[in-house]
């Protein structure tokens, strides 16, 4: 049989999802150590603090040992083709992981991969970090079946992997984006099929965030982008989450961030610093969702 990756959250079904985030709060002593014996390599073409933390913890947790590997090391496509470097981690691992810069690079890994690989943030999807999130919602907000997610910042990675999960799990997401960086319709019309919820996008981030029961942003500028900086910090200046765009949202509304943030630019200090965010047991919960997602693709609960 081949095995079981995890590159994007649509690739899952509604019912893996519910399976990886039920599997993410089961007592760790239940899950069996499906890595016993066995490495897992982290590959990391960018930087990280909570991606690699709670990835190495999930491993070691899981039974396995966790190797950490930076992308200049191994030189994916300069120094050997990905293709050859997961072929042949393969043999040294019972899982392989990778944090890249061209979303192709995981999916040609997990095509030649015998063992599960793992998309640790692409320039596409950074499917981890919804798990947290909506694992974080259903904690602080509860079931996400016809709850309101709000948006408003970039359409990046971060977004479309939890405007996935949201659509999947029945809730309403709207994002607010200035009109050049708006989802196409294409896309919008994708995600919509994906389950029960809701994909809406606007270009107000007021229309986005009233009624809403969580308010969600990430970075203007994510690893890579770098040149586009100056452009997107003018562009992206009335999408910034405050107090103001707050009020607008539920009376009891929760902010949520993938970290590391930028107070000042995309959220203002007094909101993820404020009594309303949610974003360190957020970050606590990428450990809790990294184990459920590896459990998942390594078999447990199936
Ligand atoms: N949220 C997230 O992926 O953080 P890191 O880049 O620190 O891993
Ligand atoms: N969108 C950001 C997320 C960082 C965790 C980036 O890709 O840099």
């Amino acid at each position: 049989m081949s095995a079981k990756h995890f590159l994007n959250i649509s690739d899952l079904t509604v019912g893996e999802l519910e399976l990886i985030l039920d599997l993410s709060v089961r007592p760790i002593n239940t899950l069996g150590r499906p890595l016993e014996g066995r490495g897992a390599a982290l590959i990391f073409e960018k930087p990280s603090n909570r991606t690699r933390h709670s990835m190495e913890m999930a491993v070691v947790q899981l039974g396995g040992h966790p190797v950490y590997t930076r992308g200049e090391e191994v030189g994916i496509d300069v120094r050997e083709t990905a293709e050859d470097i997961a072929e042949v981690m393969a043999g040294y691992h019972g899982l392989l992981a990778a944090r890249v810069f061209r979303h192709d690079v995981v999916t040609r890994m997990a095509t030649v991969s015998p063992v599960p690989v793992v998309n640790m943030l692409s320039d596409y999807s950074h499917p981890l970090q919804a798990l947290a999130d909506t694992l974080t919602m259903r904690q602080t907000i509860g079931a996400l079946k016809d709850r309101s997610v709000a948006w408003s910042g970039d359409y990046n990675n971060v977004a479309r992997s939890l405007a996935e999960a949201c659509v999947m799990l029945g809730a309403k997401f709207s994002i607010a984006t200035p009109p050049a960086y708006a989802p196409q319709a294409a896309e919008i019309a994708r995600i919509n099929s994906l389950g029960s919820g809701e994909f809406v996008a606007t270009t107000d981030p007021t229309s986005a965030v009233v009624g809403a029961d969580a308010v969600h942003t990430d970075v203007w500028v994510s690893m890579g982008q770098e040149a586009e900086a100056a452009e997107k910090e003018k562009v992206f200046l009335s999408y910034k989450v405050t107090s103001e765009l707050m009020n607008k949202a539920k009376p009891d509304a929760q902010f949520f961030h993938c970290l590391p943030a930028h107070r000042g630019f995309e959220v203002d200090a007094a909101v993820i610093d404020g009594a309303a965010s949610r974003v360190i047991p957020q970050a606590h919960n990428r450990m809790h969702s990294a184990r459920g997602a590896l459990a998942f693709v390594l078999g447990v609960g199936q």
